[in-house]
């Protein structure tokens, strides 16, 4: 193993590539990985990290990767960022834990008020906190229910909700996420997701019927005085990035409202600055009755939150929400310091300004590789969608391919959709330009194997 460097954002924001991709250091441990960890964990890319920071992953043969993924969209203010990991320092040598529902601390209080400020709408809120995204759903769902006295949960085809029994039944995608793990929990009812590029009769279409599909399929098949809560992600990630037509988020919130539905809106993906904005729903003013977040709330601590209207919140009785480890105070610690950095570094801004780089370039390159059949997403959460040309059937081989090509380069790549034809792209909200442009310049290359 060659020297470590120092993680965060002093690392050389460059990319350097002094072996082949995996390493011959990085290959003998995933041997080892081999031997010791479930093959059911798997990898998209196995290098193994020593450092990170910026834009840029360091591994074990030296080699310094730029980042597009950003661990799944949760280091949005970069690797080891100096406000969390000073805060988390801190936080470790004084205590690590009391558990909230025993002794309780200052952190945890500090995150909600952050989230009640934070989270659109001016109403008054209260936050709960937990260890991961699914856990925040599942206790999402578990207060819309108590609270409406209702059990039916309405998810949406291309959703996804994490990986526990619950969460589930609401994704959508089979494999790899629900083979052979059934069964699954009750009561969950799929409708479909306004989706433009693959709206049988196309994104006009898509706009003006999608709203009333679903409106009446949740008519006809379920009953609206049985619906406890819609849930949905309001860009979804892991379906595919998909961002539906203007109007058919606050038409779905109206229709709750109207019904005495809980609006739940899934933002673990696509919250905290990723959107250009603190949350995706803000883009067209909607206001959700109750917000799930995770993944960039603690720059990879831990931590996530459902937070909401506080008449529903406050519904359930003392005891019927919580863990033993849920808000864990350096998690806490890690969520004030990302925040922090997010206000004093404008990260939404330079989430936007990030859209504003890759959107052009990658429409471009959609003219010159007919393979690209759509380019989507907002600020920092983009996506191509690519199809065997002049159709909509999927090119998972190809998509495979060109984040093949990325990562053999020393660019992080990451791919999603229900069919495994997208390639998505979740550069920390930090990442430098020039980083970008390189790594812009590598995709374009790995176009040019195919
Ligand atoms: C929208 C959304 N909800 C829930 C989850 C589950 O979060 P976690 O993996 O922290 O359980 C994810 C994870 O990718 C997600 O993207």
């Amino acid at each position: 193993m060659t020297a470590v460097p120092e993680g965060g954002p002093g690392l050389p924001q460059r990319r350097t590539l002094v072996t082949e991709i995996p390493g011959p250091a990085s290959r003998e441990l995933s041997a080892r990985r081999a031997g010791a960890v479930a093959r059911g964990v798997s990898t998209v890319l196995p290098v193994f990290v020593t450092a990170a920071g910026g834009g840029v992953l360091v591994d074990v043969d030296g080699n310094s990767l730029i980042d597009f993924g950003s661990g799944i969209a949760v280091t949005g203010v970069g690797n080891a960022a100096p406000r969390v990991s000073s805060r988390v320092a801190a936080q470790a040598a004084q205590f690590t834990h009391t558990c909230f529902m025993v002794a309780p601390y200052e952190g945890y209080v500090e995150v909600c008020e952050s989230l009640a400020r934070l989270t659109p709408g001016t109403h008054e809120k209260r936050s709960a906190l937990f260890n991961s995204g699914a856990e925040a759903v599942e206790n999402a769902v578990k207060i819309a229910r108590h609270a409406t006295g209702r059990s039916a949960v309405v998810a949406f085809d291309h959703a996804y909700h994490g990986r526990t029994n619950l969460t589930m039944a609401l994704t959508a995608k089979n494999m790899p996420y629900k083979q052979g793990f059934g069964p699954f929990a009750a009561e969950i009812y799929r409708v479909p997701m306004a989706y433009p590029l693959r709206w049988p009769d196309g994104p006009d279409a898509c706009r003006a019927e999608a709203l009333g599909v679903v409106k009446s399929l949740i008519h006809s098949q379920v009953g609206e005085s049985n619906v406890a809560a819609i849930i949905i992600e309001p860009i979804q990630g892991e379906g595919g990035f998909i961002v539906p037509p203007k109007g058919f988020l606050p038409g779905l919130a109206k229709f709750c409202a109207d019904n005495g539905i809980v609006f739940i809106a899934d933002e673990i993906q696509s919250g905290f600055c990723r959107t250009g904005d603190w949350f995706a729903c803000s883009h067209e003013g909607v206001v959700p009755d109750l917000i799930t977040t995770g993944k960039a709330i603690a720059d990879g601590l831990p931590l996530a939150g459902v937070t909401g209207r506080a008449a529903l919140m406050d519904a359930v009785h003392p005891g019927g929400l919580g863990g033993t480890y849920g808000g864990n105070p350096v998690a806490c610690a890690a969520a004030l310091g990302a925040i922090e950095t997010m206000v004093a570094e404008d990260l939404a801004g330079r989430a936007r300004r990030i859209g504003e780089i890759m959107l052009p370039r990658l429409r471009k390159l959609a003219e010159q590789f007919p393979v690209i059949a759509d380019v989507r997403g907002r600020g920092a959460m983009i996506a191509v969608e690519l199809t065997h040309p002049g159709t909509l059937e999927p090119d998972a081989a190809a998509t495979a391919a060109v984040a093949a090509a990325c990562h053999k380069a020393g660019l992080v790549v990451l791919t999603c959709g229900t069919f495994g034809n997208v390639l998505r792209f979740l550069p920390p909200m930090v990442i430098g330009e020039d980083l970008l442009e390189e790594g812009l310049g590598i995709l374009e290359d790995a176009f040019g194997t195919l």
